[in-house]
């Protein structure tokens, strides 16, 4: 869908680098990840690819084509929810999406989609009145009344509540199952484990690592199974390589032992995220 390109893009006034040669593909049909610190280019880079900031160097090809060649058609393609909500103070929040479906070809019907996410009873408050949770989840909603091949998502759960987060995850995922594509950037480790299909982390303005989520554990997981038992009452911790579980003694272990846990030595991305953004900010 998207092919990039040892992208390159400094701010007017900065001196540095904001995203300083990245090269990655998003897949059709796949939710892809962007995971880094704060200040890593995350940010930088969604805006880059919805055309929001010019004069970037490298390549950027959505469906083949060079982003510059495409004009405001593109944007029928594409759903954008970002951090800061945009909307219209005044207006309710219903009047905000009919304003909005009037700019695009394509349309859905809004109240499913605002009853989905809590806000059909407040469709008709002013924007500006709603809570800053209520305006992430209004612009959610924007985001997907195009019927968008591809949706941008700039930490989408962050400042939502869990329950609503978790709608949230739901919708996204079922938007991918119906086909759609998904970018989205999170630090929230958490969420990025049960959305994505893969993930790249960026510090720097440079990418880390780019993989399945199960793969990174893998990779920076101890292969190894973690077992503790109870022993004359006292706490007993053994550890199997992945090969030694093949041996008796691992059998008899779980044969004769009254077994409390049982754990294989994955990571988690919460783990591989420190270790990736540390080993890269402090050398
Ligand atoms: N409008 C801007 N003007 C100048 N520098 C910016 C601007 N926006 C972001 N930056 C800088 O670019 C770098 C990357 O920022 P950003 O893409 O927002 O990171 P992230 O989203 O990963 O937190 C940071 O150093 C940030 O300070
Ligand atoms: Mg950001």
């Amino acid at each position: 869908m998207f092919k990039v390109k040892d992208l390159k893009f400094r701010y007017p006034k900065s001196d540095v680098c904001a995203v300083n040669g990245v090269d990655f593909e998003i897949t059709d049909g796949e939710i892809f990840g962007f995971l880094g610190p704060s200040g890593a280019g995350k940010t930088t880079t969604q805006r880059l690819l919805i055309k929001l900031l010019k004069g970037y160097e490298g390549e950027v090809l959505y469906q083949g084509k060079p982003l510059t060649e495409y004009g405001d058609d593109f944007y029928q393609d594409i759903g954008v929810s970002f951090e800061m909500p945009i909307s219209f103070s005044k207006l309710t929040a219903l009047e905000n999406l009919e304003f909005f479906k009037r700019l695009y070809k394509n349309t859905v019907d809004v109240e499913p989609l605002l009853k989905r996410v809590g806000l059909w009873e407040d469709r008709h408050k002013k924007a500006g009145e709603y809570s800053k949770g209520m305006k992430i989840r209004l612009n959610f909603v924007r985001a997907l009344i195009n019927k968008p091949k591809i949706l941008f998502l700039d930490e989408p759960t962050n400042g939502i509540d869990p329950v609503n987060a978790q709608i949230m995850k739901d919708m996204i995922r079922e938007f991918r199952d119906e086909g759609g594509t998904v970018f989205l950037t999170s630090h929230i480790m958490s969420d990025v484990d049960e959305l994505c299909d893969r993930v790249a982390f960026i510090v720097n303005g440079k990418l880390q690592e780019e993989d399945t989520p199960r793969n990174l554990k893998l990779k920076y997981g101890k292969r190894i199974v973690k077992v503790e038992y109870r022993e004359n009452g006292d706490l007993v911790t053994k550890e199997f390589s992945m090969e030694a579980i093949k041996e008796p003694e691992f059998h008899e272990l779980l044969r004769t032992k009254d077994i409390e846990t049982i754990h294989s030595g994955e990571t988690t991305l919460q783990d591989i995220f420190i270790k990736v953004t540390g080993v890269a900010l402090h050398g």
